[in-house]
Order: C-alpha cells, then structure tokens, then sequence
C-alpha cells in the first residue's frame, strides 16, 4: 500500500485548482438509469470511487465511458441488464445505494444491497425505506438486501423525511421524477450537491422546485431525455485546501471556489483570524496574523458546519491559540484521526461525539495512519504544518475524494511525495 511523505516545510504561496465534486458526481452519474438517452458529465473529478460508481452502472448494463482523461462521463442505460447492485461493489462504497431510487423508477424493481456499516458509523438506510415506501414502493429486507418493487409505478406522495438525510433525499428526488402525480418533501437536505443534481434532472426534462430549501416539489412526468451537465465544484476539496495556508500561513488562491459553497466555514476560518476573499478566479487565503484562535465547531447539515471538514479543521485547532471543542453531530464515530494527530504532539480529549482540543505551539512529524478519506487529508494537514517529517499509510482512502493531492500542495511549495508500497 502506498504512503505518502510530508515534511513541514514553512508558508505556501501560489494556486490550486479545485475539483468537480465527487458527491455530487457520484449522485449524477445514477442520474442516467432514468433515461433511455444517454446523460454526459463535464468536469467529472478523476477519484477511485468514480471508477467503483462507473463498474457498478456496467454490472447493470450501463455504457460508461470516460474520456478527456476522465474528465467527461459519457453514460447510456438503454439496454439495462440487470436491476441488482451487488454487495461486492455496494460494501465499497455506500454512494452505490444511489442506484436504488432510479431503478425503481424506471424499472418498478431493484435489489440493493445494505452497504454494511462503514469506519465513520453504522450508516443505515431506513430513511432511504420510508421515503420510497411513501412513493408507493414495497420494500424487504431479506440477505442483507433490499428488495424493492412497485408493479404499478411509483405514484406521488407528500413525505417528511425525520432527517435531512443527503443521501435519502438523492434518492426520493430521483425516483419521484417519474412517479405520477406530485411529490412533495420536507426536510429534505439542502446541500449544494442535491441543488446540482436537480439543475441535471431538470435539464433532463424533469419538472422540480425548491431545490436548496427543505421543501422540494416534484411533479412526476412519463419519460426523462438525456442532456449534457457539468458537475458542480468541490465544497469539501474547496474547504481542505483553504485550510493549507491557514495551517501554514502564506497566501493561497483556490481557483474555483465560490463563498456560496463554504459560506459557515469561511465564517469559522474568520472567527478563527484566517482571511477569505472572492476573486475573479475564486477564493483567497491567509492568515491574519501570526497565529489562528481556537473556535468551536458543530457540525450540522447544510447550511451549518460540514461534517466531511471536521477532521480538517480539528488539523487547524490543533495548532491554534487557546482550546476548542468539537462537536460531530452527523456520525457516531468520526474522530478516528484523533489519536493518530495525538500521535504528532496534538492534545485531544475525545468524549463520545465532543472532541476538546488544546492548541500546541508545534506539531511534530511523526509515522501516522489514515483510517477513512477525511482523516487521511487531515493527517496531511497537520503533516505540512508539522516539524520534520510525517510518513500517512493507507492512502487509498485519500484517492477515493482527492485528485492529484501531491501534484495540488507541491504547486504551492509543499514538501510531499508519493511513496509507492511494495
Ligand atoms: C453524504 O452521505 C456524503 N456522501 C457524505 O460524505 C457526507 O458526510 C454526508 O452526506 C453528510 O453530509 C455522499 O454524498 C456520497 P446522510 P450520506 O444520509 O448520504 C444517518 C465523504 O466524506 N442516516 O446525510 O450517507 C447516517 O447514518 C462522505 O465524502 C440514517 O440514520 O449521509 C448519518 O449518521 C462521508 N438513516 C446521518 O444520517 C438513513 O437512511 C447523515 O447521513 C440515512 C442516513
């Protein structure tokens, strides 16, 4: 397994270009089981859960093709073969549960399987279940996968989901696109990625509303057309990579980047006497002054703090001036990379969901391993920051939702390097 090397090596200075974002691609691509026609993505980012999400669609039958080094996805489910997402791939990864909604829809069956519980929690599906139940689906539980039908098609419901679940309302959205009748959901999510993949469906000929508020509308219609979409830009890459400068100081422009996509955590990074600025190419930043003041973080669904940037700003507090407390509200056990930057000299105390950490004057280098994607860049984080040098294990966590991350912090005067494992 391949490691990757970084020694502290002062400020970075220049800039870096920001991705598509793999969680709205990987809701985008399930996006073309609902049509016939085939559905192109642009600015598709190159990440090894995009590969997992492509072999899938094949397994179904889906052509998929990646070109211009993988930056368009050509896709085209005209002759699907197959309604069965196998646990093979699904335990892989979760986002495979995405394909649920939109075989039903077209097809009135699917047979998914649960994705298993994951490093960050048990990550059920329940939300998921009422939500296409309410849609008229019928659903059972039976060898670890759901079995799910609706003979008659889906027809439209009003549904409240009792959590803002992402990945629920993907899912719903997507099926209720070809249900007859209207549907209406509340307390959807609201995150960027759910507004993306609207603008694709409606693009798609799909009639929705309310996209980006906790109600969405859907009026149900006969068939879906295919279109070309491009893949909105990283919010969670977007956030990582500000944290550079800010850990290290120096002046980093994210090109890109848009304040519309991180506007509570730029506020945090504010708090914290770090500096966002739009520019005409995207986001600048800095540090204030010598050293970032320790802020509390909870996280929430959109618009509130990002879950999927806990680990990397906890990187930051580390460093800070004074004590924070973080709060994961989103998963049961997302503080893994916790006792790993411990293991640099960091002082956290974790209880339960609440992290209290006591800034140092200096993080040292130290052999560290990454347990899941988000704790690995945080180890990389802390890493740059760090005096000497820190060896991160396991990093094909970090190549499921980072590309090019050592080519990205070389750009800007990092020392890092890939190290190829026997
Ligand atoms: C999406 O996961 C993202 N993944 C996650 O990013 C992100 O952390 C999460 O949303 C929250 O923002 C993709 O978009 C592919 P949820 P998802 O359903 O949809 C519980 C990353 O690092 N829940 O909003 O699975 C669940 O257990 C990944 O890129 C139920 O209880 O998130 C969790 O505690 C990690 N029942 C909470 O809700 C359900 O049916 C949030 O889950 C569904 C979810």
């Amino acid at each position: 397994m391949d490691s990757i090397l970084v020694t502290g090596n002062g400020p970075l200075n220049g800039q870096i270009p920001i991705a598509g974002a793999k969680n709205a691609c990987l809701t985008l691509m399930p996006a073309t089981l609902l049509s016939e026609e085939p559905l192109t993505l642009t600015n598709a980012p190159r990440l090894s859960d995009i590969k997992t999400m492509t072999q899938l669609l094949q397994s179904l039958g889906a052509e998929v093709s990646s070109l211009q080094d993988g930056q368009v996805i050509a896709m085209s489910s005209h002759d699907l073969t197959s309604q069965t997402a196998d646990y093979e791939i699904v335990r892989k990864m979760r986002a495979s549960n995405l394909v649920l909604g939109p075989l039903l829809a077209r097809f009135g069956q699917a047979v998914v399987s649960l994705p298993g519980g994951c490093a960050i929690g048990a990550r059920p599906m329940d939300l998921h279940v009422e939500g296409l139940e309410a849609l008229g689906a019928d659903i059972e539980l039976s060898d670890g996968y759901l079995h799910a039908k609706a003979p008659g098609g889906l027809k439209g419901a009003v549904h409240e989901m009792r959590f803002a679940s992402v990945g629920a309302t993907e899912n719903i959205v997507m099926a209720a696109t070809l249900a007859k009748g209207t549907t209406v959901l509340k307390n959807a999510a609201r995150e960027p990625e759910i507004v993306d993949l609207v603008e694709c469906l409606r693009k798609m000929g799909a009639q929705i509303s309310g996209e980006g508020t906790s109600t969405i509308e859907i009026q149900g219609v006969d068939r879906l057309h295919g279109a070309t979409h491009q893949v909105v830009t990283d919010r969670i890459e977007l956030g990582t990579y500000m944290l550079a400068p800010a850990i290290c100081g120096g002046e980093v422009e994210l090109l890109g980047g848009r304040m519309s996509l991180v506007e509570s955590f730029a506020a945090k990074l504010d708090a914290a006497g770090v500096s966002v600025t739009e520019t005409e190419k995207g986001l600048k930043v800095a540090r204030k002054n010598g050293r970032v003041a320790s802020v509390d973080v909870v996280t929430e669904p959109f618009p509130g703090f990002p879950t999927d940037l806990q680990a990397q700003m906890m990187a930051l507090m580390c460093t800070a001036e004074g004590t924070s407390v973080l709060e994961e509200r989103i998963f049961e056990n997302r503080f893994m990379h916790a006792p790993e930057l411990v293991r640099m000299g960091a002082n956290i105390e974790v209880h339960g969901g609440t992290a209290t950490v006591t800034g140092v004057n200096q993080l040292k280098g130290a052999p560290v391993m990454a347990t899941d994607l988000r704790a690995s860049v945080s180890l990389i984080l802390a890493g740059l920051a760090a005096e000497g040098e820190t060896t991160v294990s396991r990093v094909y966590h970090l190549d499921r939702g980072y590309e090019h991350v050592v080519r990205k912090l070389e750009g800007v005067g990092a020392k890092i390097e890939r190290i190829k494992g026997q």
